[in-house]
Formats: C-alpha cells, structure tokens, sequence
C-alpha cells in the first residue's frame, strides 16, 4: 500500500556538516515502510508538482515517526530542508523495493555519504553480532550514524580525520580477508558501488546495491529514472529505479561509463 500524507515534522537539526535531519510524523507509511525504500517529498511552493525522492534513514512504527537525513543539493532539498517544526510536507510512500537480509548470518554493510542514511535503515533490520558496516565520509564533520549502530562500525575519510584516510572499500576488502559475509547492502555514490559490485563479483559474494538516479513520478509510469539490469541470458533490459529499485541485486547492475 502507498499512501500520500500530509507529514508534520516533529523535528529538524544538524545531523552532519550540510545534511539535515528531519523527523516526520507519519504513521501510515512508518508502519509499511522497509528499509531501503524511500519518500518522494512535495517540494513547498513548487505549485504541488515537484517531489524529490528521500530515503528513509530510521522509521519507527510505534512512534509512527519517519527520520530523513537530507542533503540541501538543490532547489527542491533546500526547500525541504528549510521546513521548521510544526510544518507539514506531503509525502508519498513507501516507494520502491528495500534491502532483503533473507537467511545472511553475516551482512557486511557499506555506505558513502548521504548514502550511509538508508544503509542505518538496513543495519537496524538486518545486522547479526558478526555483521560489520564500513562507512566512508568527506571528513570527520560529515560522519553520522554510527552512534547506537547495532553492529560494528569502521569509518573512513577522504582526509584521514576520521579513521583510515582511504575509499571505504579498503577495509571492506580487508574484513573480507578474514571473514566472508553471506551478504553484502550497500548505498552511495557510483564509483563506490561500482568498486563494491567487484569486489563483491571477484569474492562470489551476493550482494545489493541501492542505485540514485533522478527521477520524475517516482511510481513507474514515465521510465525517467531507467538504469540497464542484465537478464540472466547474456542481455539487458531496463529497470525502473523508483518501481523495481532502488535495491537490485548488484550481481545484475549494469554501471554505463
Ligand atoms: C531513491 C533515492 C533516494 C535518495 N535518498 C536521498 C537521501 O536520503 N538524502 C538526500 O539528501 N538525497 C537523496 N537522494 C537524492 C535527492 O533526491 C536529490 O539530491 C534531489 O532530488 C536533488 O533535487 P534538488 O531540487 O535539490 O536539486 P537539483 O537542482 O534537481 O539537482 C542538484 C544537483 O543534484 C543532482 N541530482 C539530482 N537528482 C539526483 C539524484 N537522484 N541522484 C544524484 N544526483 C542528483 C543534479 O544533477 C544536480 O547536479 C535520493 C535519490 C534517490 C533516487
Ligand atoms: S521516476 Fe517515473 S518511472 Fe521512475
């Protein structure tokens, strides 16, 4: 079930340097959500015609509480970002396809940036005590989500002023010298997932990737956010990002460029 709600935000702050934290009331969605799925947020003042889609970082059914970590990149994420308290955004969800742990008794986690948000979402469902996740991070003042993790966390930089000054690969590399996971979930930029994806191929380990793309409906019905899956028979064809994604078993995932 989707639902299109008028989401109160019960909280906004700093999560990082340049990513906000928003925290939206929203039972409907909270309670149907899995992790690796995401919001496609009205943009306020955009005439009710742009959404930009979120991932959800945290979600509480209980509660009945979302919790977004957004990056202000653009226009729209600005403007959503710029919501206070006691502001409500329409927000349509949950969207797409989440992450799947299956019967892994050890899943190695892997984020970068703002993509370490949905990545939480899947650790809080999914880690075992032999899980471990890698996260990588511009600087030390760009880390979150590593406190209250529910499995072991190693953090890198691209500045070494947190943890190794390496791509977070390096240790994801090495853990795997050690011990083999049954799984590997992993979100961030391109190169990272496209370094993921091989290390992932060479070690025969299965693993999903969570793909971005941009988008328009974010429902499936204008192929905007398209991206090339092989077939299973020496082809291709094309996927939808938001519809039959963001998650695709990276084995699958055909990167262009
Ligand atoms: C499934 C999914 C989940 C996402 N989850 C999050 C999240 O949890 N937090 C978050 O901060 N962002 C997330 N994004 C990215 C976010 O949706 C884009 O940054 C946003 O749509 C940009 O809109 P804008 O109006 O702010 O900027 P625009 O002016 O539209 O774009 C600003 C810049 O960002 C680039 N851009 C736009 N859309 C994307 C995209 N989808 N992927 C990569 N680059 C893009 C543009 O090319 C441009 O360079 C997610 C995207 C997808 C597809
Ligand atoms: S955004 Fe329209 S099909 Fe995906």
């Amino acid at each position: 079930m989707i639902y299109d709600i008028d989401a109160p935000v019960l909280l906004r702050d700093t999560l990082a340097d340049g990513l906000i934290r928003l925290v939206l009331r929203a039972p409907e969605i909270a309670r149907a959500a899995k992790p690796g799925q995401f919001v496609h947020m009205l943009v306020p003042d955009s005439g009710h015609v742009l959404r930009r889609p979120i991932s959800l970082m945290a979600m509480d059914a209980q509660a009945g509480t979302l919790t977004l970590a957004i990056q202000p990149k653009g226009p729209g994420t600005q403007k959503i970002c710029a919501l206070a308290p006691g502001a409500a955004v329409k927000c349509l969800g949950p969207l797409g396809t989440g992450f799947d742990g299956g019967d892994a008794q050890t899943v190695y986690f892997v984020g970068g940036g703002v993509g370490v948000a949905p990545v939480c979402a899947a650790m809080d469902a999914f880690a075992t005590p032999t899980s471990h996740a890698f996260f990588g991070f511009r600087t030390k003042l760009h880390a979150y989500g590593m406190t209250q993790a529910p499995c072991a966390v190693t953090a890198v930089s691209d500045d070494g002023s947190i943890g190794q000054q390496a791509p977070v690969t390096a240790p994801l590399l090495a853990a795997i010298g050690v011990k083999r996971p049954d799984l590997i979930m992993a979100c961030g930029p391109l190169p990272m997932l496209r370094a993921v994806q091989h290390i992932a191929r060479e070690a025969g380990i299965p693993c999903q990737l969570s793909l971005e793309e941009r988008m328009g409906c974010g429902i499936g019905a204008c192929l905007g956010c398209s991206v090339r899956i092989a077939d299973g028979h020496g082809g291709w064809h094309y996927r939808r990002v938001c519809k039959d994604g963001p998650v695709f078993d990276g084995m699958e995932v055909i990167f262009d460029g």
